[in-house]
């Protein structure tokens, strides 16, 4: 069998190498994957370093797309794809999660009838202003294997229409729907020793022994938006200043390039100036999940980042109006506070005061979901 796999954000490369890995171990004499890089990230911190870290096959094509406004970026993306998959005719296209680099894989591969397997189908914010939303709802309903992380996901699929009982063989219009756990999972399990002995990041940046706090922001819904943006970093400031605790925040370009023209000027000076506050670029993988498991919060719009520190067993505040993963929420280990300043001190309080009371319980699967996907999808392919 042969696919060709789509990456072109930061999570998505990361996302890809447990579907790699897999493949290495276990199918490689029967999986012959072809790796295409859009290019959507390019900084060797949001994208070589991963390919690097992470043991990811070089990507046989980079379409070197970069960045541009939606429709030109997505357009550009399907001219791209399309043409790659004429010339490898692949069994299987796949995507991962919700950018414009899945948004265009899923064009491209419908209107040529190449099938599509979508990993982290079902997902769903309810929230149609966001871009991730369209791009999710459009590439499951084009896809013929759709792989869900978790139960919320795969009865979003089956409230939308899909049917759970469909078997092979799938298609389009009768494809196959599979709860099968989180590959972001399987990479937190699998390289947590190796961040262990191989990232320097704690030493790089004098934090052993130290309690902090770990922060992300790229969601367009924040940075773009000035009251918002402000908000999240006036409390920032403030619990870091209160509680004498660094807060350490790998700055995504997107929010290296708007604060400054985003923030209130008083609040920008602030920010710069702060002891407290360690604003450093973005980091890798494995420099991230050390992170993720020495912090004590995490504060984040992230996807994966509210999801990675749950695996690592740490509260989440999440900067967002509502979560994708909202099995996080009900489990009383992350809270919605969107941009208000409020509420993000008093997820900081409630968490403080809960200290290690919280339980985490198993909602992502076994650390094998890749396996799985590799298996199913040959396994619909041959008798
Ligand atoms: C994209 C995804 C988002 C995902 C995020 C992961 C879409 C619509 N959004 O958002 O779902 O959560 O990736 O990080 O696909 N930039 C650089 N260098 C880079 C990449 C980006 O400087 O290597 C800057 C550019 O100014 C660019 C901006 O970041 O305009 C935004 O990049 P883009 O890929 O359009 O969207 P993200 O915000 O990264
Ligand atoms: N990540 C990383 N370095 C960073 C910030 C994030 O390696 O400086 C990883 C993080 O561990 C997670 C993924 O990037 O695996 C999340 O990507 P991002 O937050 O960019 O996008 P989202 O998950 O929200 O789509």
């Amino acid at each position: 069998m042969k696919i060709v796999t789509i990456i072109g954000a930061r999570p998505q490369i990361i996302k890809a190498a447990a579907l790699s890995r897999a493949i290495k171990n276990s199918f490689s004499d029967k999986i012959e994957e072809v790796i295409v890089h859009t290019g959507q990230h390019y900084d060797q911190n949001m994208s070589q370093v991963f390919i690097e870290e992470l043991g990811i096959p070089e990507p046989k094509y980079n379409l070197n797309i970069g960045s541009s406004s939606h429709g030109v970026q997505t357009a550009r993306m399907i001219e791209g794809v399309e043409k790659i998959l004429l010339d490898e005719k692949p069994d299987y296209l796949v995507l991962y999660g919700d950018t414009n680099s899945t948004l265009a894989g899923a064009i491209a591969a419908a209107k040529i009838h190449v099938s599509i397997a979508h990993i982290e189908a079902g997902l769903r914010s309810f929230n149609k202003s966001m871009p991730e939303e369209i791009n999710r709802i459009m590439c499951d309903h084009a896809s013929t294997l759709l792989f869900s992380p978790t139960q919320t996901g795969f009865q979003n699929l089956i409230n939308e229409g899909f049917n759970a009982d469909n078997k092979k063989p799938y298609s389009a219009d009768h494809p196959g729907i599979f709860h099968c756990g989180d590959v972001m999972y399987d990479n937190s399990l699998f390289f947590k020793t190796l961040a262990a002995q191989q990232s320097k990041v704690l030493e790089e940046h004098n934090l052993m022994g130290k309690d902090f706090v770990l922060a992300t922001i790229h969601r367009d819904s924040n940075t773009d938006v000035p009251e918002r943006l402000t908000a999240i970093f006036e409390a920032l400031l403030e619990i870091s200043e209160t509680e004498k605790m660094e807060i350490v925040l790998p700055l995504h370009p997107r929010t290296a390039k708007l604060m400054e023209v985003n923030l209130l000027d008083d609040v920008y000076r602030q920010v710069i100036i702060s002891k407290w506050l360690k604003l450093i670029p973005p980091v890798s993988f494995l420099d991230m999940i050390l992170l993720e498991s020495h912090c004590k919060l995490v504060i984040t719009d992230s996807g994966g980042v509210q999801k990675e520190a749950f695996f690592f067993k740490k509260p989440a505040i999440i900067l967002r109006s509502e979560t994708e993963w909202k099995e996080i929420v009900e489990a009383g280990c992350g809270m919605i506070a969107n941009a208000d300043k409020a509420m993000i001190l008093k997820g900081w309080q409630l968490f403080k005061k809960a200290g290690n009371t919280l339980s985490y319980p198993d909602i992502f699967g076994d650390g094998n979901a890749a396996e799985f996907i590799c298996q199913t999808m040959l396994d619909s392919c041959f008798r």
